[in-house]
């Protein structure tokens, strides 16, 4: 039977699936009442809260505390409370999480790191089609005469590019930034470990969508946007986990003061700080920590069992959705069937996905697009409802009947 628009009512109404997140909903803001966002793997949505909190830090904060804010506000704190806040939806310890610069950055901390502590190995294995700034992140390192990159074409590749016992580190992307294949964590792990390579799991299309468990799967390290389904914010700090077995393996690549062992001793050598914290380099960007902090205080209180099930309800609608309105019309789904298999958007293949993606965009539901034909639908598990897929399907459905995607206006490129 097709799914019906009362169907997808009745599952919005079903509170009992998804018990927990009652009300969370409500802590965010709505954004524009005639726009359907699915980016939340761009920028997720805005807790409603942070226009308080960044008018109230801008005043008392700026404004009032100036200088003592370091002493009397929470500042320096944050990096460890918004990574303690984080941390059990990507399945970690609070004390193994900070919250500091960009993914590419906290990427090459790592993948230094496990170079440093893995000599004389130097090999950094990673996937040819990974996402682009990862790739040029080992890229530099290898130009540096840091490291050798072996690429796989999938993980099937992985037991040849291990058997040369040269491996220090595999970075791999948890899901694909096109398809959304979500590699199996629990099987790969201790296939990288029996090698003596570390992992390090690169969560953005995953963290804040679907439940993850770093520490139950042995991974090594981790990073990951804040930007987009952890809702921090546009340009929000990204994070870094650090399994405590690796605690003290070595010197982070970038060594600064708040990474030292005891910053404000302004001792003239550096000694690195215990665990995750050597990760952290320069003063914390203060702004952004504040709007990242309305959406910790969400997360403290979100069970990620719940998040995975609401997870999984929206993007098997969406499926289904997709499956029966618009597969006839030559859209076909490009991500696994098999929610486990699954990253946070649920993307489909069309030839003229771009234009397509913009003409959406155009009739008020904003999807993104990827290079060849790629167009992705990213339903934030806290606030996308049932409805609005069932909204959003039947405007692709129109759009694909008249083909609205050969508009001219459609044809520029945009992100
Ligand atoms: C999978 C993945 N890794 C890394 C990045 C880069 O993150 P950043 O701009 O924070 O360095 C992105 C950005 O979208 C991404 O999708």
């Amino acid at each position: 039977m097709p799914l019906t628009l009362a169907d997808c009512l009745a599952r919005d109404a079903d509170a009992s699936a998804s018990a927990s997140l009652q009300g969370v909903r409500d802590r965010f803001a709505g954004g524009d009442p005639d726009t359907l966002y699915f980016d939340a793997n761009s920028i997720g949505p805005m807790p409603a809260d942070v226009p308080a909190r960044m008018q109230d830090l801008l005043q008392a904060g700026w404004a009032g505390a100036r200088r003592r804010g370091w002493n009397t506000l929470d500042w320096l704190e944050q990096p460890r409370t918004l990574g303690a806040a984080i941390a059990p939806v990507i399945g970690a310890r609070a004390e193994d999480v900070r919250v500091a610069d960009s993914t590419s950055i906290n990427q090459y901390k790592l993948l230094r790191y496990a170079l440093a502590a893995q000599a004389p190995r130097r090999v950094i294995v990673l996937q040819r089609d990974v996402f682009p700034s990862n790739r040029y992140v080992a890229e530099g390192i290898a130009h540096a005469g840091l490291a050798d990159l072996r690429f796989i074409d999938g993980v099937q590749d992985l037991p040849r590019a291990l058997a040369h016992g040269d491996v220090a580190v595999v970075a791999l992307s948890h899901v694909d930034y096109r398809s959304s294949e979500r590699l199996d964590m629990a099987a790969i792990n201790p296939q990288v470990r029996v090698a003596g390579a570390l992992s390090l799991w690169d969560l953005s299309h995953s963290a804040g969508a679907v439940a993850i468990d770093l520490r139950g799967t042995e991974a090594d390290l981790a990073v990951g946007c804040g930007y987009k389904y952890l809702c921090g914010g546009p340009g929000a700090p990204a994070f870094v986990y650090l399994h405590p077995r690796h605690a003290d393996a070595a010197w982070p690549a970038m060594c600064g003061w708040m990474g030292h062992a005891s910053t404000f001793d302004f001792e003239p050598d550096y000694r690195p700080g215990r665990g995750a914290d050597r990760f952290l380099v320069g003063t914390p960007p203060v702004l952004a920590q504040a709007a990242f902090a309305a959406a910790a205080a969400i997360w403290r209180e979100v069970d990620p069992r719940a998040l995975d099930a609401r997870h999984r309800s929206l993007t098997d609608t969406l499926i289904q959705l997709l499956d029966e309105q618009c597969e006839p019309l030559g859209v076909q789904l490009a991500s696994p069937r098999q929610h486990e298999r699954r990253g946070g958007h649920v993307a489909v293949r069309f030839e003229h996905a771009a234009p397509l993606a913009q003409a959406l965009v155009d009739h008020g539901v904003v999807v993104s697009a990827r290079k060849p034909d790629a167009l992705r639908f990213a339903a934030h598990p806290l606030t996308a409802t049932h409805e609005q897929l069932w909204t959003a399907v039947a405007r692709l459905r129109e759009l694909l009947q008249r083909q609205a995607w050969r508009d001219p206006r459609y044809q520029q490129a945009s992100v």
